[in-house]
Formats: structure tokens, C-alpha cells, sequence
């Protein structure tokens, strides 16, 4: 089954890199329009770049604004200059997140704490309020795939609040997805040990060891995660609202 987005426009924060770069990428190559947003723009500039260099024929356009997925009105700018350029929004991609404190739960500083909550809860419910009052859904068809983890279903030393978010990010999944229904399908996925900048404290140092004990024998790389948000931001999954897709080689069943 080929999923094609063609007429579709998509909108995916934290895109520079990363998961949301790959997911940018599979978007675009089904045929989305796709606007790439994170906070830097010469980041997001070189990706574009790149991108467009290495995109099939038939793939949908490419624009960049930068923007911080916690600030409200960075946001709104991002998703007006959206709608601007391409005159809808059918996909939302919430996958910008931080995680700027790692130890023990108690020790969190209320800054950190707050910059944690702010990014990647609150960051989510802002770009699906803005995209939904921008028209996503507008005419039936829209689609927002937000971006969790494991971490959120299950407990782990060092980065506690940060899983919080993501099982917070998880019920709001599930809450919206019925508060939008039947114009909006609401789903998200939660990768496993992904090989990115974000968590490469944490797999660099042990790459084999936790490839071995991974029941699928290695870790993720952005595009495992890329082809399910494809799938469900697609209506191929015209049926599948408030659920959550685990991309993680395995690694729950051992947690
Ligand atoms: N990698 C893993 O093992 C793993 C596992 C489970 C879940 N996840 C989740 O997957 C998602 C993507 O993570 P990743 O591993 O791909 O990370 P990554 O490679 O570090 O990329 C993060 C992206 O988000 C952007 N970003 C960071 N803070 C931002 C902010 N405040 N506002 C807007 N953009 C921001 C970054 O660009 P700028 O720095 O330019 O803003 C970059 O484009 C996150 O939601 C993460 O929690 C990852």
C-alpha cells in the first residue's frame, strides 16, 4: 500500500533534525505540503536544503519558519505564515520536545521543571488549538500525530518529569481525540531508544549492549518513527483516533 498525501498541507515542529526531520521527509515525499519549524532558522535552512536536494519527483513543497514550540505568540506567527503560504493546515506533527534536567525526580529545579511542562504538554495542546482555529479539519480530514515515548507508559531512573510530560501528552492525546472527532483523528507514537542528538547520552555509550538486550536487536533510527506518523497523519488510518502506535523494536516488553 503506497500512502499518498498529495493536496495535503503538514505542519511538523522540531523538524531541523532528528525524528522530526525524517518525519518532515516522508511527509513531503508522499507528496505534503510540509512547513519545518524548530527554533533556529539556519538549522531549519540547511535542512530544507538538504531535503529538497534529496526528495523524489512528485513531493509536495517545502518552507521553514523558526519558532519555539513553548512560546505562544512565535507559534501563532508559524502557523499564520503557514496558512499564508500554503492556504490550509490538514496535518499537525507535535514533536518539538526538551528535556533540560536529567536525576533524580526530586532534585528538578521549578524552572526546569516549568520549561519541561511548557515545551512538551502545553507546547502540543498550543499548536493543535492554533491549528485547529487556522482550519485544520475544517472540511473532515484532519490529522494531528503527537510525538510521546516509552517513558510515558512506563517508569525509568534520571528523566521522570520529562516522562510525565509524555504520559501527560498521551492523555491529551486520547482528550482531544474525542473532543475533535469525527474532523480531526487524534493519534500519537511513542519510539523507544531512537539514534538522535536528544538521546544520544544515553545510547552512544552502550550502543551494542542496548541493541542486544532490544528484542528486535537494534535501536531506532528516525525513519521507523516517520513511516507511522505517515500512516496515521494519511487516511489510511481513517478509523484510528486516540490511540497510541509504540515504535520501540521491543524494548517495553523488557521495561
Ligand atoms: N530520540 C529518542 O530516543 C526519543 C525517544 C522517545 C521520544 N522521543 C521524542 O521524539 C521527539 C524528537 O526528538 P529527537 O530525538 O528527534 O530530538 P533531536 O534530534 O534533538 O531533535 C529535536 C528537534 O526539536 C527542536 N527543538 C528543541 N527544542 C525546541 C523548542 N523548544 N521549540 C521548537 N523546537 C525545538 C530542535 O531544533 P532546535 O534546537 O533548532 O530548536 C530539533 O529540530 C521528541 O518529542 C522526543 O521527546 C525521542
Amino acid at each position: 500500500m503506497e500512502i499518498r498525501l498529495d493536496g495535503k498541507v503538514a505542519l511538523v515542529t522540531g523538524a531541523s533534525r532528528g525524528i522530526g526531520r525524517a518525519v518532515a521527509a516522508s511527509l513531503a515525499a508522499s507528496g505534503a505540503d510540509v512547513v519545518l519549524s524548530s527554533r533556529k532558522l539556519d538549522a531549519l535552512q540547511a535542512t530544507k536544503a538538504e531535503l529538497e536536494a534529496e526528495l523524489p519527483d512528485g513531493a509536495g513543497r517545502l518552507m521553514v519558519v523558526a519558532a519555539n514550540a513553548g512560546e505562544e505568540d512565535q507559534a501563532a506567527a508559524c502557523v499564520e505564515a503557514a496558512v499564508e503560504r500554503f492556504e490550509r493546515i490538514d496535518v499537525l506533527v507535535n514533536n518539538a520536545a526538551t528535556n533540560p534536567y536529567q536525576g533524580p525526580t526530586l532534585g528538578i529545579g521549578r524552572s526546569q521543571f516549568d520549561k519541561t511542562v511548557q515545551v512538551n504538554w502545553y507546547g502540543p495542546l498550543l499548536w493543535s488549538r492554533l491549528a485547529v482555529e487556522a482550519g485544520l479539519g475544517r472540511d473532515g480530514g484532519g490529522a494531528i500525530v503527537n510525538v510521546a515515548s516509552i517513558g510515558g507508559l512506563s517508569a525509568e531512573p534520571t528523566i521522570g518529569v520529562y516522562n510525565g510530560t509524555k504520559a501527560a501528552l498521551l492523555h491529551l492525546t486520547r482528550q482531544l481525540a474525542l473532543e475533535l472527532a469525527p474532523d480531526v483523528r487524534v493519534n500519537a507514537v511513542a519510539p523507544g531508544l531512537v539514534k538522535t542528538d536528544m538521546a544520544r547520552a544515553l545510547w552512544e555509550p552502550a550502543e551494542d549492549a542496548l541493541a542486544g538486550h532490544t528484542p528486535l536487536g537494534r535501536l531506532g533510527e528516525p525513519n521507523d518513527l516517520a513511516r507511522a506518523v505517515t500512516f496515521l497523519a494519511s487516511d489510511a488510518a481513517s478509523w484510528i483516533t486516540g490511540t497510541t502506535v509504540v515504535v520501540d523494536g521491543g524494548m517495553l516488553l523488557k521495561a
